[in-house]
């Protein structure tokens, strides 16, 4: 497995192959992150990741600053999991000058759910995936499903823009207990840890509900809510959507997505289910 840090060694590097699979992160790798590479390993012709903590996606309240970059430890996970090629460049790299064309993402679907309370994040994570896909000549990519509303964005974009790029989503890891697998799951305290699988149960509480009574929706996603404020939550969301567009379900949808936000203590946790 070779380390790189250049454009112009990727590029290089790149010239013997016709189809990378590419898993893009921001590092700090666990057993979610490695299934995607293990995934992907099996779609190309050499297996690609990126790590690169992306500026652009977050806000000036958030945890840039402080989320954690493990190279070293990533690049020996990687290594036992068979990738091939490790691109992590520095942001004067990435960013040699200020990015200033974007990939905006429509109002619909980047300015709900995480655009709401993020605003800008979709065009941050948008913006560098494209720029990440380019850089690597991707002929396909592996994204995690447990970034539900981020998966959507990229097919999208990538459909939108004629990228010749397959996308790939993959089915969420999880702790026995529930726990979707993340980097800031890092950030919990012990006490923190334990309450933490609440997430993942009040989304299948909420998700059996609306299989069970879809016409009360409204009443499932409020008591999903007090649910998690009870156990001392600070929820941005949990609700039942439309797969397909994230859109508020009608009556008459059946493919649903239950998708939830929430803080606890200082920590932001995201996770859904499909229904
Ligand atoms: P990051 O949070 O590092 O996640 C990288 C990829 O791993 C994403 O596709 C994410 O959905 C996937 N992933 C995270 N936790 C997972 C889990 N428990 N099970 C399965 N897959 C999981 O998402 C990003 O980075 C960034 O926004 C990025 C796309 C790299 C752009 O900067």
């Amino acid at each position: 497995m070779q380390v790189i840090h250049t454009l112009h060694d990727l590029r290089h590097r790149l010239r013997a192959y016709n189809q990378p699979a590419v898993v893009p992160t921001m590092g700090n790798l666990h057993a979610g992150h490695l299934a995607l590479v293990e995934r992907a390993r099996t779609m190309g012709d050499v297996t690609v990741a990126t790590i690169f903590v992306n500026r652009l996606q977050f806000g000036p309240n958030e945890d840039f600053d402080t989320y954690p970059r493990t190279l070293d430890a990533d690049c020996a996970k990687l290594r036992n999991v068979g990738c091939n090629i490790v691109f992590a460049p520095s942001e004067r790299e990435l960013y040699a000058q200020p990015q200033t064309f974007m990939v905006k993402p429509p109002s619909e679907l980047g300015d709900i759910l995480e655009g709401e309370f993020r605003p800008g994040f979709f065009t941050g994570v948008a913006t560098v995936v494209m720029k990440l896909l380019s850089c690597t000549q991707a002929r396909s990519a592996v994204f995690g499903k447990k970034d539900y509303q981020q998966l959507m964005v990229i097919r999208q974009m990538v459909q939108q823009f004629a990228l010749p790029v397959d996308i790939v989503g993959v089915d969420t890891c999880r702790t026995e207990s529930g726990l979707a697998l993340s980097s800031r799951n890092g950030y919990l305290d012990p006490e923190q840890l334990e309450q933490a699988p609440q997430l993942s149960r009040t989304l299948r509480t909420l998700a059996d509900g609306m299989r069970a009574t879809p016409e009360r929706r409204v009443e499932l996603e409020h008591l999903a809510m007090e649910t998690l404020r009870d156990a001392g939550w600070k929820p941005d969301y949990i609700t039942a959507r439309r797969r397909h567009d994230l859109q508020v379900p009608q009556a008459s949808d059946r493919e649903l997505v239950v998708l939830a936000a929430a803080r606890l203590g200082n920590t932001r946790l995201i996770d859904n289910l499909e229904v």
